[in-house]
């Protein structure tokens, strides 16, 4: 065990009281001069926490002497939370959303939904906080998932975060990790954005939390990337593990695979990945997702339009095979879109949302370009619906 060092918490020389007056009692603790229930006693922490939500001032010495205290004894510290967490209430997991798209995982968490002749019921979350920096993604979230997103670049509005929440989600932009990116991996702009859900973590505290992003991250040439990411979550003392999922093995109709970082504290049972519902032969295929929409009309009301761009050798210009699920609906696909199965033209952004299992209600706020933007960043609402299950089940 080590002893607590000041130096982290001031670069100027100064040291905040409280902080000073926590480093103080860890110490002690440390040498076995006072044991956790005096030091919590000298801090004016009651040793059992009330339950429901703390206010500010005991929120914040609460979070104070955890940093402290998962430093120097993680033990004592994982004893602390485990005895002092207030108990959640009956119906809601409080999540905050970072990186929230348009929604597709956030619906997911959400439930409430129908997609082909499905009911997703509701789970019992409650996002209480989200931000995203495009606009037009903002606007379809607020109207679908019927709740506020802060929109603006996440770097600028960290210090409105909510001090405290269940659950921290977010799918950290892709593109510098993906296969059709830079390859600049988490030292590229974009996903080096990963640094802001790690700090989000760090001041939350979580009890879990779960971070999105593509298969490329799972590969040999961004293998050190992954090092780093999971080694700068772990370091806030959370257990991490991180899963390849196949989103067809889940009922979505596409083929979509996507990594999940799952970190949970040490206190909690171990997060396993939901167990995959289908066989390859019994995946959803294109025909079933699709079939009843191919009589319909253009209808922007509904986003059943689609690109009028013409075949070109470019990424993203495959014909859906009837028979198998969709190949992996992309967000930068510049009017590439895949072609229908059977028509002479690209699916539809209704196409493309069913493809991603959004459900026939959820409707995006943008003209063509942007909503495929949207479709084609967001996490299948079903594979996230039963990822969140998992969750659910874990949390109480
Ligand atoms: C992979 S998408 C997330 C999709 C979302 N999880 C869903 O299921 O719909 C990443 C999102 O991060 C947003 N983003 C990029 N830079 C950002 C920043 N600096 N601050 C906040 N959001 C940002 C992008 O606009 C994009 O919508």
């Amino acid at each position: 065990m080590n002893h607590v060092s000041l130096s982290n918490y001031s670069k100027k020389g100064e040291v905040p009281t409280h902080i000073a007056i926590i480093a103080s009692l860890m110490n002690e603790l440390v040498e076995n001069k006072i044991d956790l229930h005096q030091a919590l006693l000298k801090l004016k922490i009651p040793h059992k926490m009330p339950r429901g939500r703390y206010s500010d001032t005991k929120s914040i010495r609460y979070k104070k002497s955890m940093e402290l205290f998962s430093e120097s004894q993680p033990n004592q510290a994982e004893l602390y939370i485990s005895e002092n967490r207030p108990e959640l209430s009956n119906t809601s997991h409080r999540i905050i959303s970072l990186f929230s798209g348009c929604g597709g995982m956030d619906l997911g968490f959400t439930g409430g939904f129908e997609f082909l002749g499905r009911h997703y019921e509701k789970l019992g979350f409650d996002i209480i906080w989200a931000n995203e920096l495009n606009a037009n993604a903002c606007k379809t979230y607020r109207e679908n998932l019927d709740k506020e997103i802060v929109e603006g670049d996440i770097w600028e509005v960290m210090d409105d975060i909510p001090r405290e929440a269940d659950v921290v989600i977010g799918g950290f932009p892709c593109q510098d990790i993906s296969v059709n990116g830079n390859g600049a991996g988490i030292n590229g702009k974009r996903s080096g954005l990963y640094r802001a859900m790690v700090e989000v973590v760090k001041r939350v505290r979580p009890r879990i939390f779960i971070a999105e992003n593509v298969k490329g991250l799972m590969t040999k040439k961004h293998k050190s990337d992954l090092e780093t990411v999971i080694a700068d979550f772990s370091s806030l003392g959370y257990k991490v593990r991180y899963d390849l999922y196949n989103s067809a093995d889940y009922g979505v109709p596409q083929t979509r695979e996507r990594v999940l970082i799952v970190g949970t504290l040490p206190s909690m049972e171990e997060f396993i990945p939901p167990e995959p519902l289908l066989s390859k032969e019994s995946h959803v295929t294109a025909l079933q997702a699709l079939s009843d929409l191919e009589s319909l009309d253009e209808d922007p009301s509904f986003n059943h339009i689609w690109s009028k761009a013409n075949r070109s050798p470019e990424q993203g210009d495959r014909r859906l095979k009837k028979d198998r699920p969709g190949y992996t609906i992309r967000a930068e696909c510049h009017g590439n879109i895949q072609w229908h199965y059977n028509l002479p033209r690209r699916m539809s952004m209704r196409e493309a949302a069913r493809i991603q299992s959004f459900p026939d209600s959820f409707i995006f706020r943008s003209k063509l370009r942007e909503t495929e933007r949207q479709v084609g960043n967001a996490v299948p609402p079903v594979l996230a619906w039963h990822v969140a299950s998992k969750i659910k089940s874990l949390l109480e």
